[in-house]
């Protein structure tokens, strides 16, 4: 496990956004695992400025997203689907068809967790993979249980993750009780993983999964036996190490 100590948020991004970009450019048709939330948006600002300079070129990428909610549509304001347009796939050259993200529509969940984990499969797997990290510890929406689950599959979200994400609805109330995420063996399958956290909310998460035992009531802390994991973070996350 490598860590960069990042000094603060921006820092942080652009770091990573090194990482990113360089694998688009030695690998252009690399699978990108991409993440939502606030802490990869300065991520994809940063890979939107160079590809505005002319210094990456994503129309050969394909990317798999970790996670959506259930019940929302591509085109509601708050589904995953439509942060990765606004954030990042409007602002850069990747051609829409080669981007796949869970679709929060169909009720059938056995037949979209196989689904999403065929195209998966049928990508050859992912060859990056970029995270952010819950305060509880939470990777996509792999939540603190008894165990790790391997595969795309649908979680009753906990309270501590409602919470965290109702900053992004108008009540508490609206924010989705259910997910689709990718599960431990996919994000565990990538070539490469680079997690972002930054902020003092993120201290004990970090300290949890990187700095104390392997164990599915941290979800995050299987990375320790990842090969090739990269933790940038910021100082404030890793105030508690
Ligand atoms: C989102 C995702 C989540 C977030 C985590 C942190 O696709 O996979 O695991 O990375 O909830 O969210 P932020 O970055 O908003 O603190």
């Amino acid at each position: 496990m490598e860590i960069i100590r990042a000094r603060d948020y921006d820092h942080m991004s652009r770091q990573a956004a090194n990482i990113l970009s360089a694998q688009v450019i030695l690998h252009p048709d690399s699978v990108l695992g991409l993440a939502t939330g606030s802490s990869p948006i300065g991520t994809y600002r940063q890979l939107i400025k160079w590809y505005e300079k002319g210094d990456i070129d994503f129309r050969r990428v394909r990317t798999v997203n970790l996670d959506e909610y259930v019940g929302l549509a591509a085109d509601h304001p708050q589904s995953y689907a439509h942060f990765m347009r606004v954030n990042f796939f409007d602002h850069i050259n990747i051609d829409l068809k080669n981007t796949n993200i869970p679709d929060g529509t169909n009720a059938d969940d056995e037949e979209e967790c196989a689904r999403y984990n065929a195209v998966i499969r049928k990508l050859g797997g992912v060859n990056l993979q970029l995270l952010g990290i819950g305060p509880n510890g939470h990777i996509g929406f792999n939540e603190p249980g008894d165990c790790f689950v391997k595969g795309t599959h649908k979680v009753e979200l906990t309270d501590a993750t409602i919470h965290a994400n109702k900053r992004f609805f108008d009540s508490v109330d609206d924010v989705p009780r259910y997910a689709y995420s990718m599960g431990i063996l996919d994000i565990m399958q990538a070539e490469r993983v680079v997690m972002v956290a930054s902020g003092e909310n993120k201290a004990d998460a970090v300290r949890d999964a990187f700095f104390g035992p392997v164990t599915p009531r941290v979800p995050a802390s299987i990375l320790q036996l990842h090969k090739n994991f990269t933790l940038v973070a910021d100082e404030a996350a890793l105030s508690k190490c």
